[in-house]
């Protein structure tokens, strides 16, 4: 009887240490490169990429090395976000003039099928002449929304037609290409134009 009792016991001691052995480790094992995890994140956000623009060039990271950079993934159908985000950037850069002289913004299609350098011309001619319009192979739009960690799908709508779901963030880059901030969807105003003028200066 005792002895059957104390194999329970002891065995429960064991796991018990064991257990906070394990424990001890994995908290520390998370705990001591969390700033390193979330700086390679943030880091690991951009990259190189080669698109077209909307006037038919070939546009690479390293041509916007020593400017500053806003970019935003959307496309030409696009009910709400996009118009809104690109009427916002062309308010944007009128309200802050000179300050944002060296300041690029891009909006890069998801939507290449239909997306080609001259839809985009027509499209962006409703918007600041200083925002630039990419597109590419659908290989290279796939490597670019990668790269920014921008997720985007294709959804039927009626009549055979469709629609495209897509991140609405706008991601603010310095002249180094380095990833700094990012501006939500119906951020405030007065926010919005913090960060970009901020970004200006970078
Ligand atoms: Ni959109």
């Amino acid at each position: 009887m005792r002895g059957s009792r104390l194999v329970p016991l002891l065995t429960f001691a064991v796991s018990a240490v064991a257990l906070a052995v394990i424990s001890l480790g994995f908290f520390q094992k998370a705990e001591a490169p969390r700033g390193l995890v979330v700086d390679e994140t943030i880091a690991s956000i951009g990259g190189p990429f080669e698109l077209t623009t909307h006037q038919g060039e070939r546009l690479t990271d390293q041509d916007l090395r020593g400017s500053p950079f806003a970019v935003f993934f959307g496309f030409t159908f696009c009910p709400e976000v996009c118009p809104t985000t690109l009427w916002e950037m062309t308010d944007a850069l009128q309200s802050l003039g000179d300050d944002a002289a060296n300041l690029k913004v891009l909006f890069i299609t998801v939507d290449p099928e239909r997306d080609t350098p001259e839809a985009l011309e027509r499209y962006l001619q409703s918007f600041d002449p200083r925002i630039t319009g990419l597109t590419g192979t659908p290989e290279e739009i796939e490597a670019v929304s990668e790269t920014y960690r921008v997720f985007s799908r294709k959804v039927p709508i009626d009549g055979g037609d469709y629609t495209m779901d897509h991140t609405a963030t706008t991601y603010l880059m310095d002249s180094n290409g380095r990833f700094t901030s990012t501006i939500s969807y119906e951020e405030q105003k007065q926010t919005r134009m913090e960060k970009l003028r901020l970004l200006a200066g970078r």
